[in-house]
């Protein structure tokens, strides 16, 4: 099977295809929402942009005009927090707000550098709707992130493109890494000499160009995670990325007793692609180890941690989740929604501050879940659901459309009842 394009990658390849100098065609683009509210905030910032179905055709422009009304971002946290690090740079005021959701969410964490580069913000006590006062006369920076969070440091880097002089961001864990390279893939170059510094000399411009976008591993994490938990089954998936900083999920997974193997990977604008095939049922495990997920891996596997939570009530000796309190801050708070919604399916879980110790192996029942709104929350218990003894009922699941709007579909089409 093959799955939609990446909706980061795709996120970050209409926003470079939009800068860049000359056209670019981006193939296999999500058909996520927050992906189309991406190109619609870029068309009323004045970019051509041409959508077939999966295909894109941006022309890029360096000459972004001032939009007549308020942009809206939707649902989506990448689009809002990268987009300001664009407009931080325009000599131009612009409005950006969104759904309930993203206008709950925390923006300090990039009005701080923003500012610091010389744009000003307006905000709801650090929430949207934002009000951007960009400049032209943007400073380069160097700043050490409080959060690990590949939006922030996005939302720099982008920023960066327009300022004289050397932008560096450091991180103290490495998060997703895709705008360093697709940069680098786009004609600007950008250096990570220890992994966790990230350097690039402005002015800098893009150049368009052609790409495709792989398909979305966090979108295979709820196909992998089924069928690991599915005895008897065998599953590979196409053309997925596998980017490092993507691509945990698959040893975390691993380490807990699932048969996965990679193939040999190929490289598009720097981005590693290849096929996940995994296999039904548990290796040999002990259970008297206990399980936990690394600190320094949790970035990489935050969007997939609700369904790695799920995966763990079946490990035998359970799991723990800590380090991970970036969770609460996510479309609905993801800690809470995990915990409240797994109990109702008869696990034992903690909750802590900063994560969830779930017990384990025990068997899951039926029940009525609530998605809060959130698709990751909706696809994670869909998973659950599958191994659960009697129906399960999800409400919001029409929220799955937010990243994965062919998610029912394709799982209907794969199991068998
Ligand atoms: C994303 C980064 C992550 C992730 C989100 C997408 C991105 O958020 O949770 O789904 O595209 O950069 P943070 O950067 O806030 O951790």
């Amino acid at each position: 099977m093959h799955l939609p394009g990446d909706k980061s990658i795709s996120h970050r390849a209409a926003l470079i295809a939009a800068l860049a100098k000359g056209k670019s065609q981006i193939s296999n683009f999500s058909s996520a929402l927050d992906c189309a509210s991406t190109l619609s905030c870029l068309a009323q910032l004045g970019v051509q942009v041409e959508r077939s179905g999966n295909d894109v055709l941006i022309a890029g422009t360096n000459d972004l005009k001032r939009p007549s009304a308020a942009l809206d971002c939707g649902n989506s946290g990448s689009t809002m927090r990268i987009l300001a690090g664009i407009l931080a740079r325009q000599d131009f005021d612009c409005q950006l707000g969104g759904d309930a959701s993203l206008n709950s969410r925390p923006m300090g964490r990039i009005i701080e550098p923003l500012e610091l580069m010389g744009a000003r913000f307006e905000a709801n006590e650090g929430k949207p709707p934002l009000i951007v006062h960009g400049t032209k006369e943007i400073k380069p920076i160097n700043y050490k992130m409080p959060v690990a969070s590949a939006q922030v440091k996005s939302a720099i880097l982008f920023a960066g493109l327009g300022a004289e002089g050397r932008t560096q961001v450091r991180e103290s864990i490495l998060s997703r890494d895709h705008t360093e390279r697709l940069f680098n893939g786009f004609g600007v170059q950008v250096t990570t000499d220890d992994a966790l510094t990230v350097t690039l000399e402005g002015p800098a411009q893009l150049s368009g160009g052609d790409i495709t976008v792989p398909g979305d591993v966090s979108s295979a994490a709820y196909f992998v995670a089924a069928a690991f938990l599915l005895p008897g089954s065998e599953l590979t998936i196409r053309g997925v990325g596998l980017n490092p900083t993507r691509a945990k999920f698959l040893s975390v997974l691993s380490s807990w007793g699932a048969i996965i193997s990679t193939g040999e990977l190929i490289e598009e604008r720097n981005e590693p692609i290849g096929n996940i095939t995994v296999r039904g049922g548990f290796s040999s495990l002990d259970p008297a180890v206990e399980r936990s997920i690394e600190k320094a891996t949790i970035p990489s596997v935050i969007d997939e941690l609700p369904l790695l939570a799920v995966v763990g009530t079946q490990v035998p000796g359970g799991i723990t989740i800590r380090d991970a309190a970036e969770l609460r801050h996510k479309e609905s708070d993801r800690l809470k929604a995990t915990a409240i919604n797994l109990r109702k399916m008869g696990a034992e879980v903690e909750e802590h501050a900063d994560g969830l110790t779930v017990f384990g192996p025990t068997q899951l029942k039926g029940a009525s879940i609530d998605s809060f709104g959130d698709h990751r929350i909706a696809m994670s218990f869909t998973v659950a659901a599958l191994i659960a003894d009697g129906p399960t009922r999800i409400t919001g699941a029409e929220c799955v459309n937010i990243s994965f709007p062919e998610f029912f579909q394709l799982l209907d089409s794969l199991t068998i009842s």
